[in-house]
């Protein structure tokens, strides 16, 4: 068994993890959390909240999972999310064509069209991987699951792909929210649907998953981020484009300022949440040794974005993960949607002070362009504003300008032209968008496969712990940070007695009410239920023995997970004592 085996066995016996519609045979790309996987992806989305919503101040919105198809037309879902799809000849299995390629070693080939593809597989003799028959020639497989609106024949939706778009439909409302101020920015955390074609990763490859995403709107002229101090001196993990193509494989260490001042990180806007992502990561315990981020390659970077870096997390069995991804994403968003729904999506941005700026302008004498040209001289006009200084100046004795398919010739003495200092007091523009989207499911396999430990049981260590026939045993331990843990504590009567069930209860009641989420756990030997509670994570397990129930200072025990240390506080004490404890 490697990790991923042992991580998702565990997962699956304990309550984390568990294949969907099991009762029905399972469909690949589908997975329940159970009470204790949810209660971790809660904690986990919530930390995100406090970085994105709390700190940040980016609000959150709920927009419809489904959405209409001009949506996904503006943004080139509908003609361009797909992915390359073989099919085996004989037994009719799908698989990615670039991924069978890449499972070879060799990289690179994710820009690469069908056809290319197809060579390749031939070339490196690929064939089906579950018969070892030949495989069919490859084409392009939208991801989009399609739907219906409405009964009868409908009107065509699609189950989001990302949650995104929802914030860039809604950004007239959100502008106005934000009393039209940028920055700003609105976040997601909700479900995506892609109907990936041969999800075979665990959580790491969903057709239903979570994302969390927020998109920032920027004014592009100011690419320095408010709060850059806080994160300036934070050493990243980075592997740039340069690096990838000279050094495959080795990753260099940078401050974000270091980052920022050499170009490395387009600019401070971008770095900034390269580096909140690096902080919310570790935060929720992934290991900072096996977290890198890696800056998209042009080829493999959407042709209007700036630059875009992925967090990767390292898994034992596929190697490199990407769980964020962090792009400049320019004015595309916002632009291909007011091309689509032809409503401009710009800010009106108010200088602090009016700058003055020499302009060229254009003065038609309209009192003489009146009776010249009727009822269009107004238009006459307009377009006469409009011409260039070039085109004013290089012209003879007329100038000749089109007017609703009409053209009108104008004597060049009717027109005043020149320079013009006037007062700008401020600029319409269509914001950029920065967007870190981060996919929650893999984010949480990756924090559970680095909390996962497997721990010989020392001498010593057994000593202050359990007694008996299982002092030999190792154990396995997830060592969840504190804030991620799916209990925070759990109580135990030392044994099945009433009056020690009944102290037990009554603490464990005190502690529930105080709001740490504990389990309660009379099953067992002791040492059995502290296997139990390392095993799911259980930062601190509360033991309610005889003296308890006897002594005046009702002494009861405390057991730290990763060190197996007991200490023993008045239970008047307890609650007050473990909220110190999980804060620390
Ligand atoms: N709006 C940008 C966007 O959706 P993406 O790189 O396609 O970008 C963002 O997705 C994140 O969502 C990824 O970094 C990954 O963590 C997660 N993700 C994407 N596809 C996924 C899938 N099929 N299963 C699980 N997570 C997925």
């Amino acid at each position: 068994m490697d990790k991923y085996d042992k991580v998702m066995d565990l997962a699956k016996r304990r309550g984390f993890l568990w294949n969907s519609f099991e009762l029905y045979g399972g469909a690949a790309g589908f997975f329940d959390y159970g009470p204790l996987g949810c209660t971790v992806k809660r904690k986990v989305e919530n930390l995100w909240r406090d970085f994105y919503v709390l700190n940040e101040g980016y609000m959150e919105i709920e927009a419809p999972t489904i959405g209409i198809e001009d949506i996904f037309v503006a943004s080139g879902h509908v003609g361009g999310f797909s992915d390359p799809l073989t099919e085996c000849a004989d037994c009719g299995q799908s698989f990615r064509a670039d991924h069978l390629i890449e499972a070879l070693g060799i990289e690179g080939v994710g820009a690469l069209s069908t056809d290319q593809l197809d060579e390749m597989i031939v070339a490196h003799n690929i064939v089906c991987p579950e018969c070892g028959c030949k495989l069919g020639k490859s084409f392009e497989f939208n991801l989009m699951f399609q739907t219906k609106i409405g009964p009868g024949t409908g009107r065509p939706g699609y189950l989001r792909p990302e949650t995104a778009q929802g914030m860039f439909v809604d950004f007239q409302r959100l502008s106005r929210f934000y009393r039209e101020k940028l920055p700003f920015g609105a976040v997601q955390i909700g479900k995506s649907y892609r109907n990936e074609i041969s999800p075979r990763q665990g959580v790491l490859r969903l057709r239903e998953f979570t994302q969390a995403e927020c998109e920032i709107f920027v004014d592009p002229d100011i690419k320095t981020h408010p709060n850059f101090d806080k994160y300036k001196d934070m050493t990243l993990t980075l592997y740039p484009q340069a690096q990838q193509a000279d050094e495959a494989g080795k990753t260099i260490q940078k401050t974000v300022g270091e980052a920022v001042a050499d170009g490395t990180v387009a600019h401070e806007f971008l770095a900034y949440y390269v580096a909140l992502t690096n902080d919310f990561l570790i935060s929720v315990g992934i290991a900072p040794e096996d977290l890198r981020f890696r800056q998209h390659l042009s080829d493999e970077m959407a042709h209007y974005a700036v630059d875009c870096w992925d967090a990767e997390v390292k898994t034992d069995r596929f190697g490199w993960v990407e769980v964020v991804g962090i792009a400049d994403r320019t004015d595309y968003d916002l632009s291909a949607h007011a091309k689509q729904s032809k409503v401009e999506l710009s800010v009106y941005i108010e200088y602090p002070e009016p700058v003055i700026e020499t302009k060229f302008v254009v003065k038609p004498d309209m009192g003489k362009l009146g009776p010249l040209f009727k009822g269009k001289a107004k238009a006459v006009g307009d377009a006469l504003k409009e011409l260039s200084a070039e085109a004013i100046q290089n012209a003879g004795d007329e100038i000749t300008v089109t007017v609703d398919g009409e053209n009108f010739t104008v004597p060049k003495n009717l027109i005043a032209f020149g320079e013009e200092s006037v007062k700008i007091s401020g600029k319409t523009i269509v914001p950029h968008v920065i967007e870190p989207s981060y996919g929650i499911d893999r984010i949480t396999y990756c924090v559970m496969e680095h909390a996962y430990d497997e721990e010989e049981i020392t001498a010593d260590a057994v000593v202050s712990d359990d007694e008996g026939d299982e002092k030999e045993e190792g154990r396995v331990v997830m060592r969840f940070k504190n804030a991620i843990a799916p209990y925070q504590a759990a109580v135990h009567p030392l044994m099945g007695k009433p009056e020690l069930s009944a102290a037990a209860k009554k603490l464990f009641n005190e502690i529930i009410a105080a709001g740490i989420l504990s389990d309660y756990d009379e099953s067992g030997t002791i040492g059995k239920r502290y296997r139990r509670n390392d095993e799911i994570g259980i930062p601190f397990s509360v033991t309610i023995d005889f003296d308890t129930i006897e002594k005046e200072t009702m002494p009861v025990t405390i057991r730290d997970r990763d060190t197996m240390k007991q200490i023993l506080v008045p239970a008047a004490a307890l609650v007050s004592t473990l909220k110190g404890l999980l804060a620390g």
